[in-house]
């Protein structure tokens, strides 16, 4: 259903400052399928987009993510290597971007170093609050679309979807639930930012909700 928010003509408020959003969740939440709304609901409001991910988005983050991703390697330096990615991609992409007046699409983002090395590594958070800090300085994104799943379905989703997972999909039910608890923490402390999807209903509910949830906030922005 198209919402009279989209008659709402964008293009004729050309300076609407750029945004960061972000998209997390545990691995199997289903948070990338949902992308495509985002990018739709932009661009039908005649908003210029840019979409990026983490661990990724410029040569050297990708090249640190395929390290990360499989190889073995202790929590600190796993920690460590995330923040080195992202200080390239906060650097080279993130800042340009939202200085030539595009929006940020960033599937995960500093939120999942909370979740995945504070809550599932068990990185102290002080530590993570520091590197944040140097890396990042004040740039928080400006909604978060937190796709939460419990472990167990989201387990089911991957055995189905792919053949052997990377360092961090073979990890067993509890590390997920320690993830989703180190998300739960930070977002108590978050709710302005936040949107909650139930990413346990079927596909299109889900982006349903998403699209309605992106579009008040536009509604919201522009006030
Ligand atoms: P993706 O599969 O969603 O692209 O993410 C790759 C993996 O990297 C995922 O299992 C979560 C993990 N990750 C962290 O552990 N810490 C981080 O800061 C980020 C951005 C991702």
């Amino acid at each position: 259903m198209n919402v009279p928010l989209l008659a709402t003509n964008y293009n004729e408020i050309p300076d609407m400052q750029p945004r960061l959003i972000t998209l997390e969740g545990i691995d199997g939440a289903g948070k990338s399928t949902h992308l495509t709304t985002i990018r739709q609901v932009l661009t039908d409001a005649g908003l210029p987009w840019l979409e990026t991910r983490e661990p990724g988005g410029t040569p050297l983050a990708e090249t640190l993510r395929s390290l990360v991703l499989s190889q073995p390697m202790t929590a600190l330096s796993e920690t460590l290597l995330m923040f080195a990615a992202r200080h390239d991609h906060v650097e080279r992409v993130i800042c340009p971007a939202l200085a030539r007046g595009q929006w940020v699409l960033s599937d995960r983002f500093v939120d999942a170093s909370y979740a995945y090395q504070g809550g599932g590594r068990g990185v102290a958070e002080k530590q993570l609050v520091s590197l944040e800090a140097w890396v990042v300085g004040s740039l928080q994104p400006d909604l978060t679309f937190w796709f939460d799943l419990d472990p167990d379905e989201a387990r089911l989703r991957l055995n189905r979807g792919r053949g052997v997972g990377d360092r961090f999909e073979q990890e067993q039910r509890d590390f997920f639930e320690r993830v989703r608890g180190g998300y739960q923490r930070r977002f108590q402390e978050r709710p302005d930012r936040l949107c909650v999807i139930d990413a346990g209903q079927a596909e299109v509910e889900v982006s349903a909700q998403v699209k309605q949830a992106l579009e008040s906030r536009l509604i919201k922005w522009l006030r």
